[in-house]
């Protein structure tokens, strides 16, 4: 057995191992990605405090797609909402202790989205109204973070009688993240903008928000096959990788794509999948080809197909490892950037689609598909063509990892 196969299996062992051992995701490729939620406080008033809200998403590789985030808390009081700017909470609550002007929010535990892309510019703040929509640190920084303003009545009116709220949920719109209690910290400071003056937050509080790929699926939502031009053998996603498919083709858990009920965009659920039938039952397929060996140069094209009715992927990513990658060439067909702030690994890379040209991994069916190619340069000290070597260790989409075929499975490339 290869080195190769050894260590997948032996990643397969700790993975599967650590799946029925522990829910606490620890992530090799980032180990510091976190989310964090910012309050702060910029102005007492007479019954309470205005406050910003800013959830900044520290991961390298993990953004939150449409429809965005939502975000909830528990009140520690009494407190009211009196009025937001670049959010809005989606329920009023019940206001009728109120007379004459009535609080925007009187919920216990209120839920807050973002506005919508073409909000008036005076209900706006800087960094709102993208749809709940955050980058990923590596995609692209300076989206990657979101911010709204709300104005809270009946709260504490100094940095002593002030009650933080507690039991922070963010949905990023379905579950996958944790998040701890707020802590006090050292007020932010603002750096105006032309730099010649420093002003600070009356107070400032910060939860902590980590991801668990188990807490987000069941199952794994994405597979892997592989292929090469010299072998007519595929190793294609395993059976049951993210489910398994029932007798009846029709059923409720898949659609046949030959079916006249293919469901039309009305109908739209984005938490649950509604995927083509296949064997493997995911959401998307990412196949992996072996195009072209040359002597200094081979080639790759990857096809990254989704199943998923209920999806269009905006701003889809993958996160691929593959020991070629510190000796990476080129790509075409999307963007690309080595992993490198990481000092765990240098043989990862993020690719991500280039703007209004395949950003969009559209629903499943016709125009369900994206294709792109890398180009290694050979590094004749690692090169070989045994067994695996020229195929991924591992593949993430949308920062959650694939399901790969078995070692034994690969085809032969000499
Ligand atoms: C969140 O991630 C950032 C960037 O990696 C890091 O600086 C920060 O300390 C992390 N926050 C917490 C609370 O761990
Ligand atoms: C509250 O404000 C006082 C000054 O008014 C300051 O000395 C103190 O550190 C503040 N406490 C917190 C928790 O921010
Ligand atoms: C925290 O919030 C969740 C969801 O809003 C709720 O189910 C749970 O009961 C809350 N826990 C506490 C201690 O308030
Ligand atoms: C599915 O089909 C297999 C063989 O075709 C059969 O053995 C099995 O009982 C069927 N299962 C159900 C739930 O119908
Ligand atoms: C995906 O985008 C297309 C074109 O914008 C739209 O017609 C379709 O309804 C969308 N599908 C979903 C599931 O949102
Ligand atoms: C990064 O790549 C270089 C060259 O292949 C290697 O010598 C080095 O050990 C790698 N660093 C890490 C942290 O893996
Ligand atoms: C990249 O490939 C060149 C040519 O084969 C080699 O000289 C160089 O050491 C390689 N770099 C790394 C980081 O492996
Ligand atoms: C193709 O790959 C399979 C599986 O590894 C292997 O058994 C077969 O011999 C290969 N065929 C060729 C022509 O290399």
């Amino acid at each position: 057995m290869s080195f190769l196969s050894k260590s997948t299996l032996l990643l397969l062992i700790v993975l599967c191992c650590t799946s029925f051992t522990s829910t606490e995701a620890y992530d090799a490729l980032d180990p510091n990605g976190n989310i964090t939620i910012k309050w702060d406080v910029m102005a007492w008033t007479p019954d309470g405090y205005v406050a910003v809200v800013t959830i900044y998403n520290y991961q390298q590789y993990r953004h939150i797609e449409a429809p965005g985030w939502s975000l909830g808390w528990t009140w520690a009081e009494h407190e009211v909402i009196w009025n937001m700017v670049g959010g809005l909470t989606t329920e009023q609550g019940d206001c009728s202790r109120f007379q004459g002007e009535i609080p925007f929010s009187c919920q216990k535990s209120p839920t807050v989205v973002d506005l919508l892309p073409g909000t008036p510019y005076n209900q706006q703040i800087a960094n709102c109204c993208k749809g709940g929509v955050i980058s990923s640190r590596m995609q692209d920084p300076s989206n990657a973070a979101s911010s709204f303003q709300l104005s809270v009545g009946s709260a504490g009116t100094t940095n002593k009688t002030v009650k933080i709220p507690k039991n922070i949920t963010l949905n990023t719109p379905g579950p996958g993240y944790t998040c701890g209690p707020a802590k006090i910290v050292r007020p932010t400071r603002f750096l105006s903008a032309d730099k010649r003056r420093v002003t600070q937050a009356l107070m400032t509080w910060n939860i902590k928000c980590t991801y668990s790929p188990f807490l987000a699926h069941k199952a794994p939502t994405c597979c892997v096959s592989l292929s090469s031009f010299n072998n007519k053998t595929i190793a294609p996603c395993p059976t049951c990788s993210c489910g398994c498919r029932r007798n009846n083709t029709v059923s409720r858990g898949c659609v046949d794509p030959k079916s006249p009920h293919v469901p039309g965009p009305g109908q739209k659920n984005i938490i649950t999948p509604l995927v083509q039938c296949t064997s493997h039952m995911c959401p998307v397929k990412i196949q992996w080809h072996l195009k072209l060996n040359y002597k200094h140069y081979w080639r790759v094209k990857i096809t990254i197909t989704n199943l998923n009715y209920h999806m269009n992927y905006t701003h889809w990513n993958l996160v691929v490892q593959h020991p070629n990658f510190d000796n990476f060439t080129q790509v075409v067909g999307s963007k690309y950037k080595a992993l490198t702030s990481l000092s765990t690994t240098n043989d990862t890379a993020m690719l991500w689609g280039i703007k209004h040209y395949n950003d969009v991994l559209m629903q499943a069916g016709r125009y369900g598909k994206v294709h792109l190619e890398l180009l290694f340069r050979k590094d004749k000290a690692t090169f070989t063509s045994k067994k695996g070597w020229a195929f991924p260790q591992r593949i993430y989409f949308n920062g959650d990892s694939c399901v790969m075929p078995p070692p034994d499975a690969y085809p032969l490339v000499a």
